[in-house]
């Protein structure tokens, strides 16, 4: 499937997008494994999370729904899981691979962990070097590279872990694992990452004690079963407010995004090139802090992008890097090597995709040096990975020419619905085929 996107236009509207895919995927997960029904409002039904979904039924919990956003979960206990049938295939979903990893590795039975093309090339080794620490035996291919394949019985025991790098993922991981271990599991980041596990763990009432860059947790655990209000994705908001902010005219406001701080990088980041965005109406869901954002066109300007938002603004910088173009001036990101090995390697593809469209983009090593200045039309390549497909699709509103973007099945994994919704706001989609 592509997007042929006609340049022009501007946005416009007052919309919401789908729900958050992080509290999605450990929604599904704690309540599955939880005492009691939980009720989730606001689910993500995209492919992501819905693969952790699946993966729960085939491990024998019930669960309705979703519908229109809306799943009822009957847990199960933390040892109420079965065997599934055949390996758990969770697509291109790389938080529902490294956090099964550890929730999994507690279990009494044997659990193989598969994914397609682009999460079988993704680093594994980075979950399975604490998780074989704890006791668990997991194995990934020669190389760190999925299937990964779980051993059951194993007794685990908890560890105190300094994570090589800042990862969420690899931290829930951990935390999970150490649910199903004897004593206390704490693992340190080398700079803070999303908290929707401590947070959410917490409200599941397994108390998980932070204090500076440690987070710990007690176990053996039981969780006890909550109804979860999931906000609307700042990650899939982020499209918006770059386009928004670089198509002249523009005036959008995006509704219950959540704004945990562990999130907000994107906007601190649009805000120091100069962006126009408003918080409004801040309150409280589910233990998540949310918001309605409004965003205005803004003439925007290059900068050197502070190395401490980089782990908070991590999945938005295929459309960071679109502002970055469209900015006066030069931006330089570092600090930023993770992008590597998301869901493509999103500082080659995306350096490839604006040199394409004539704009002046060098990678480095770890980041980006971007010259602000006029994007062509064009043909670009989303290497399969949803929010490079979405970035393009957004660089349409400045460019001189229409943009196709090949390659946007995956669009769906975390943002069912983009074009059309991106269309009532005012881009202007000539097709999709
Ligand atoms: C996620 C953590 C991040 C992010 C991913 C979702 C999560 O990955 O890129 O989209 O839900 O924990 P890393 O923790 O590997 O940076």
């Amino acid at each position: 499937m592509k997007f042929i996107v006609n340049n022009g236009g501007n946005l416009s509207g007052d919309i919401r997008v789908p729900g958050d895919k992080s509290i999605s995927h450990r929604s599904i997960m704690f309540g599955s494994i939880a005492e009691g029904t939980s009720r989730i409002s606001g689910f993500l039904e995209g492919e992501d999370s819905l693969n952790t979904l699946r993966a729960f039924r085939a491990m024998g919990v019930s669960i309705e729904g979703p519908d229109n956003g809306r799943v009822l979960i009957h847990g199960v206990g933390m040892r109420g899981l079965k065997k599934p049938e055949r390996p758990l295939d969770l697509g291109n979903s790389g938080t529902s691979m490294r956090l099964l990893a550890g929730l999994l590795s507690g279990q009494a039975f044997d659990v193989e962990l598969s994914g397609d093309a682009s999460l079988s090339k993704r680093p594994m080794e980075r979950v399975t070097a604490p998780l074989q620490r704890m006791g668990a035996q997991v194995d990934a291919t020669t190389g760190g590279r999925p299937p990964l394949k779980i051993a059951g019985g194993r007794a685990l025991h908890g560890i105190d872990y300094d994570l090589p790098m800042a990862s969420a993922q690899v931290k829930s991981c951990v935390l999970l694992a150490g649910m199903y271990a004897d004593g206390n599991t704490c693992v340190t980041e080398p700079a803070p990452t999303r908290d929707h596990t401590e947070r959410m763990l917490s409200a599941f009432g397994c108390p998980v004690k932070r204090s500076g860059a440690t987070a710990c947790l007690h176990g053996p655990a039981t969780l006890t079963a909550c109804d979860i209000d999931v906000p609307a994705d700042i990650s899939s908001a982020a499209f918006f407010m770059v386009g928004a902010s670089i198509a002249a005219g523009s005036e959008i406001v995006l509704q219950h995004v959540g704004i945990n701080p562990t999130r907000t990088g994107v906007i601190d980041i649009l805000r120091l090139m100069g962006a126009d965005i408003e918080i409004l109406n801040p309150s409280e869901a589910g233990g998540e802090p949310v918001a309605d954002i409004r965003v205005r066109s803004a003439p925007l300007k290059g900068i050197h992008v502070p190395e401490e938002l980089v782990p908070l603004a991590i999945d938005e910088f295929p459309v960071i890097f679109v502002a970055a173009a469209c900015a006066e001036g030069e931006t330089v990101i570092s600090g930023a090597e993770e992008l590597r090995v998301k869901e493509s390697d999103r500082i080659q593809v995306m350096a490839d995709g604006l040199q394409a469209l004539g704009a002046n983009a060098q990678a480095t090593a770890d980041g980006m040096i971007i010259q602000g200045g006029d994007i062509a039309g064009g043909r670009v390549h989303s290497r399969d990975d949803h929010r490079i497909a979405m970035a393009f699709a957004i660089a349409a509103l400045r460019a001189k020419g229409a943009i196709t973007i090949e390659e946007c099945e995956n669009v769906t994994t975390s943002f069912p619905g983009f074009a059309e919704l991106a269309a009532t706001a005012g881009l202007v989609k000539r097709a999709d085929a």
